[in-house]
């Protein structure tokens, strides 16, 4: 496991009502208390089939808040960003972007994905990926192409990726890449940035620079960021409320109100312990088959058991 040396508990900000919801009864009151949302799910039901990942999830998501989404395999985390990408219907309730309906190729939207490693043979070079953040929409068209290097450079830089940005992207190593993409999403200058499992591959030296990079963003220009990890810990000092995504039920509050023994053990329906060691929070007790959905027991069995560090299971 990996941590920052950030205190923990910090003084909470923007703290909201938090509750822990079962199938159909969101409660009214678990939105950001201040500005105009970025996002705005209100009831929002997805379902693959006869299956339901998460039910009548409503969550408003304000300017400049930072949105951690943690949820064991399969809960519904980046169905979660498709949803917020427009890839992906609502199969029940409502969804807004910035007010609107979330549409493909928004602009306003930076999304680093989760990791895939690329191709050995792609012929494109670093610096050719993080241009697709200008290139890939209308916005960066426009500009004269000195102009377009420098600010590929400068997010080149922002993520310490000057010295490879010119080599083959699938011969970099994973958090390389990863560098890459971060800088890719920023880029475009999003007012809403999800990044699903950024932090994978990455030393705890960049795991820093790059939550340290998304926190600057978010404060400078009021981004809001919907963080996916499986591993809460780096992220701790950061993190306004926490979504947390288990078998169709879901919570929503500051991390001191979700990272509890009583909350997660009603969200996972099993005895759960929520523990602070040196700072850091572990999760200990989630046997294998507690994690699913009532009536779906024989869904994913091996991936609805939390697998990383910050949710530690009682069988590892
Ligand atoms: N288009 C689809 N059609 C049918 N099922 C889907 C579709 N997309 C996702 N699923 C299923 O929905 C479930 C949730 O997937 P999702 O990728 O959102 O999980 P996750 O929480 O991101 O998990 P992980 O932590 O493993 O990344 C999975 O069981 C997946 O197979
Ligand atoms: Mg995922």
């Amino acid at each position: 496991m990996t941590t920052l040396d950030h205190p923990y508990p910090k003084p909470p900000r923007r703290v909201p009502p938090e509750a822990v919801v079962e199938h159909g009864q969101g409660p009214d009151d678990a939105a950001a208390p201040s500005g105009p949302p970025t996002v705005r799910l209100a009831d929002a039901t997805l379902r693959f089939g006869a299956r339901e990942l998460w039910t009548r999830l409503s969550v408003d998501v304000a300017p400049g808040e930072f949105l951690a989404v943690l949820g064991p395999n399969g809960a519904g985390k980046t169905s979660l960003i498709k949803v917020l990408l427009g890839l992906t219907p609502l199969s029940a309730g409502s969804v807004t972007v910035c007010g609107q309906i979330p549409r493909r190729g928004s602009t306003r939207v930076g999304y680093v994905p989760q990791q895939k490693a690329f191709d050995r043979d792609l012929p494109l070079r670093g610096r050719d990926l993080v241009a697709l953040g200008h290139d890939g929409h209308r916005l960066g068209t426009g500009l004269p192409s000195r102009a377009r290097r420098a600010r590929v450079d400068a997010a080149l830089a922002a993520v310490g990726a000057l010295d490879y940005a010119d080599a083959p992207l699938g011969l970099l190593s994973g958090g390389e890449q990863q560098r890459l993409r971060i800088a890719q999403a920023l880029l475009g200058d999003p007012q809403l940035l999800l990044c699903d499992e950024p932090l994978l591959s990455l030393d705890l030296h960049h795991q820093r620079a790059v939550t340290s990079l998304i926190d600057a963003r978010r404060r400078a220009a009021a981004t809001s960021i919907l963080f996916v990890t499986h591993e809460v810990n780096p992220i701790l000092p950061l993190v306004d409320r926490i979504l947390y995504l288990v078998g169709g039920r879901w919570a929503i509050g500051h991390p001191d109100e979700i990272m509890t023994s009583e909350r997660l053990s009603t969200l996972y329906r099993t005895d759960i312990d929520v523990l602070r060691v040196r700072g850091r929070i572990v999760v200990v007790g989630a046997p294998e088959g507690a994690l699913a959905a009532p009536g779906d027991d024989d869904h994913h069995p091996a991936e609805t058991i939390p697998t990383s560090a910050g949710i530690t299971t009682g069988r590892r």
